[in-house]
């Protein structure tokens, strides 16, 4: 039996060669016999990923999820495929065409034509007119009806368990690997009691807010625009929350790469210059977060949500440090200025909204 020789995932690494299609997946379960061609990637997130044609000349997008708990991924992703499944053809993702679990694996059409949203703000090619299709999008995902208690529920953001343990203390092994970067960032935040009370009221204001479908990892490299239309990939953080997380998710981006610039010059502080200075980078992508939230409110007023989105992209922010300077020696003044703006976002969002573009909108 040809399938028995199957590579198990666990057992496959993140580097060296990839193993082909079939030697990876039990393709007849995704509902195609082969790939006629193909090529193989890992992702940033060391899954593997192959795009090619099948043998009816279809393009497909096969993706094996590998290393941070697949089956939880794979099952947040299977519950949106089987949930948009039940409402029909509502074109809002990648069309499924199968899976095969035992192997963590997915397959897609793969769209022809495609960009992603970061490439194209790489390319400083992210016009108003993808932040409007994004938020229209968004917004049609959010307002979804039938949300069935099958839909998993998101979990709450990873950085408000890790503040807990960073403010109970990290355990003893825990400290012992950890890089300087990652010390020192546990160090900004450890003492800092007004932004850990901000976070718990910030998470105790999302509890009761009617939990709508989220995407719930709204990066821009999984918004794949085609001309004017849009459809949203990787699923596999769906679940139901706050629209706010997801809102916040896309801010976020826009944020980071304000913070981003502002590695290359002026002094390290964790004042209040360093927010002014990402504020004054911001002003060039501003102008696409007010596309994308006129886009996503659609007329409608909502003060609470607006202070919610801040709050939660503030969240983001400390979470792209917290998480994302494991194994670096130092902090960078760029990690800093995320830190600070993050916090001010979380405890005073009112004051930060409309500079970051989530205007009220009367
Ligand atoms: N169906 C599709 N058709 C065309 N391109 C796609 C499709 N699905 C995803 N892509 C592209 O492939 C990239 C990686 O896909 P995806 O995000 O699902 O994998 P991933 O393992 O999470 O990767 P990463 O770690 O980079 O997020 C996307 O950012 C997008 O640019
Ligand atoms: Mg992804």
């Amino acid at each position: 039996m040809r399938y028995e020789k199957i590579i198990s995932p666990s057992l496959g690494s993140s580097k060296g060669r990839i193993p082909e299609p079939h030697e990876a997946v039990h393709l007849d379960r995704l509902g195609t016999a082969c790939f006629k061609s193909f090529s193989a990637t890992h992702t940033g997130s060391g899954n593997r990923i192959w795009t090619g044609t099948g043998g009816d000349g279809e393009r497909l997008f096969l993706k094996q999820l590998l290393g941070r708990p697949a089956e939880e991924r794979l099952l947040s992703a299977m519950a949106f495929e089987e949930y948009v499944s039940q409402l029909g053809d509502i074109d809002i993702a990648p069309r499924h065409l199968g899976s095969d679990a035992e192997n963590s694996a997915l397959l897609f059409e793969a769209l022809p034509d495609v960009h992603d949203g970061r490439a194209l703000a790489d390319a400083s090619e992210f016009w108003e007119s993808h932040a409007h299709a994004a938020g229209l999008l968004t917004r049609r995902l959010h307002s979804l009806e039938g949300a069935g208690a099958t839909l998993p529920t998101q979990p709450a953001a990873p950085v408000a368990l890790a503040l807990r343990e960073v403010f109970e203390g990290v355990p003893e092994q825990i400290y012992t690997d950890a890089s300087g970067a990652e010390v020192e960032s546990w160090r900004v935040v450890q003492r800092d009691h007004a932004l850990a009370g901000a976070i718990t009221e910030l998470f105790a204001s999302s509890r009761p807010v009617p939990r709508v479908p989220t995407h719930g990892a709204l990066r821009l490299e999984h918004m794949l625009f085609r001309e004017q239309s849009v459809h949203f990939t990787d699923w596999t953080e769906f679940g139901l929350a706050d629209p706010a997380r997801d809102i916040a998710r896309s801010v976020s981006e826009f944020l980071l790469r304000a913070v981003r610039k502002t590695r290359v010059c002026g002094e390290d502080d964790s004042t209040g210059a360093s927010i002014e200075r990402v504020l004054r980078e911001l002003e060039y992508l501003r102008p696409l977060v007010v596309a994308f939230w006129r886009a996503y409110l659609g007329g409608r007023v909502d003060p609470d949500l607006i202070h919610r989105s801040v709050a939660h992209s503030g969240v983001y922010l400390l979470e792209s440090v917290l998480f994302g300077v494991e194994g670096r020696e130092l902090l960078h003044r760029a990690d800093r200025a995320a830190l600070t703006l993050g916090r001010v976002l979380v405890i005073t969002p009112s004051a930060f909204a409309n500079k970051i573009g989530l205007e009220s909108v009367e």
